[in-house]
């Protein structure tokens, strides 16, 4: 059952002396009207949790291509784990719904795309709440492998030369987890063996699984494990996009043990 919180960004009068805590409402989801350079023109929303964690991480959630921030709060499970770890969560939100993942322009480190926006929120949330970098997790990872520690794709693809989004860059790129339903016909099944093989080759990995984990995290579906820092989960008969696994998610980013 999904129930919407939604409330209007307060105003609130500021004391000059305030720290930058007490800038925003916590608890609910609010706009950030000015984050720093947004080439992209995107929206960018903030959940701030009434138990926030001192040097909290950082989750940077993205909405489907047909959807939008409100959305994507309500029907992810991120606000609530943040109540319960301590992490802000950052929904950035595409006007035009779509991401524009594949032009040239998102596709390279500070390229004036879509993906040098959300890094910037990313950036932006890190300093405002004094962020641990190391906690700074994603739903997609490549053109700022120096800013995301992990990634989880939800029924995503990467495809090609993921190193060629940020020439030069030699530093270690994020774990990542790639979830794909077996009757995924926007993506397609070719994808999820496409860009493990790509991601292993950036991580150091062949490309044959080293586990092979049936029925795991849920009955039916298999989990392939190609390294400590690259799994893929094969979901049987689950279309697009594949359920948010909340849980999987928090062990992945390092925030449950
Ligand atoms: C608040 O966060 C701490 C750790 O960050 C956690 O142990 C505790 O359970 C959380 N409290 C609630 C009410 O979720
Ligand atoms: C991906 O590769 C594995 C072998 O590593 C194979 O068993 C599996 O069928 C492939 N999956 C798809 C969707 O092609």
């Amino acid at each position: 059952m999904l129930f919407s919180t939604f409330i209007a960004p307060l105003l609130l009068s500021i004391p000059t002396h305030a720290s930058p805590l007490t800038l925003l409402p916590r608890a609910t989801l609010t706009q950030v009207a000015s984050f720093g350079t947004n080439p992209a023109s995107l929206n960018m929303y903030i959940y701030v949790p009434d138990n926030l964690s001192s040097k909290p991480g950082v989750v940077v959630t993205l909405h489907g291509a047909s959807g939008n921030a409100q959305q994507q709060y309500i029907s992810d499970p991120y606000a609530q784990l943040a109540e319960q770890y301590g992490f802000v969560v950052v929904y950035p939100e595409s006007p035009q719904g779509a991401w524009d993942a594949t032009s040239a322009k998102s596709r390279l480190h500070d390229g004036g795309g879509a993906s040098q926006s959300v890094a910037n929120m990313a950036k932006y949330a890190l300093d405002t709440y004094s962020g641990d970098a190391s906690r700074v997790v994603n739903t997609m990872a490549a053109a700022y492998p120096d800013i995301f520690s992990a990634a989880t794709m939800y029924s995503a693809g990467s495809s090609g030369d993921i190193q060629s989004m940020y020439p030069g860059y030699t530093g270690s790129y994020p774990k990542i987890q790639l979830y794909l339903g077996s009757l995924d016909t926007i993506i397609g099944s070719a994808a999820f063996n496409t860009t493990l093989e790509a991601w292993a080759s950036v991580l150091g990995y062949d490309s044959t699984p080293d586990q092979v984990q049936t029925n795991t995290p849920v009955s039916g579906w298999t989990t392939y494990v190609l390294g400590s820092e690259l799994e893929g989960i094969w979901a049987q008969g689950v279309g697009h996009p594949v359920p948010v696994q909340g849980a999987e998610d928090m062990k992945w980013w390092g925030f449950a043990r």
